[in-house]
């Protein structure tokens, strides 16, 4: 079975994005799946805007993607992208960090007119990091992500059954890719 790292990108301490990816994680884990999540946002925010590559928690952050067989990678839009924090955490990876790696992108937002986000803006920077293989994103409104008072995550239908067939390419792509070292 693969190992998996989490990886949510929202500044929000409420973060649908999060809550999103932690539904997916249960999902991956019941498979057999080792997944690890990781938010950004409690990453040290000195170090990801004074681009410190050496701190302790960002290196450990590095060595839990070059661990991982697939990375999932979620944000919210923001002004038609991904958001900055992701980016700020993209920036302090290696240059190749996603090399042999398996990824699946997400996003969340709030008007579907940015769907293609996903697709212009963090496919080509996923890409540029020598991902193995992008399987099929997803983009999630934010209106359909929703939780039970006891915290349980609920989607509408018309994300929810999209969302399982992504996550189903991705758990079946990360047996097909051979791990292959990092160029420098
Ligand atoms: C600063 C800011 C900019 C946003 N820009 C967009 C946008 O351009 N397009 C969009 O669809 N949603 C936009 N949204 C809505 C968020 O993407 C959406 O609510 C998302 O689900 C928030 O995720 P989070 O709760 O994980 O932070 C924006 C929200 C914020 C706070």
């Amino acid at each position: 079975m693969a190992t998996v790292l989490s990886v949510s990108g929202s500044p929000s301490a409420t973060s649908r994005t999060a809550r999103l990816l932690r539904h997916l994680d249960a999902d991956l884990a019941a498979q057999g799946h080792e997944v690890i999540p990781l938010d950004v946002r409690t990453l040290p925010a000195e170090a990801l805007l004074g681009a410190d590559f050496a701190h302790p928690e960002i290196v450990r952050a590095a060595e839990l993607v070059a661990r991982a067989d697939g990375v999932v990678i979620g944000t919210p839009v923001y002004k038609a992208a991904y958001s900055g924090l992701l980016k700020s955490f993209l920036d302090l990876l290696p240059q190749y960090a996603l090399t042999g790696k398996t990824v699946l992108p997400l996003a969340t937002g709030g008007t579907t007119a940015h769907v293609l986000a996903l697709d212009y803006a963090l496919r080509p920077v996923l890409s540029s990091m020598g991902a193995a293989h992008i399987v099929q994103g997803w983009f999630v409104l934010d209106r359909h992500i929703a939780a039970d008072d006891d915290g349980t995550v609920v989607l509408d239908p018309a994300s929810a059954a999209p969302l399982d067939q992504v996550v189903a390419q991705f758990a079946a792509a990360l047996g097909r890719t051979a791990p292959v070292p990092a160029a420098r």
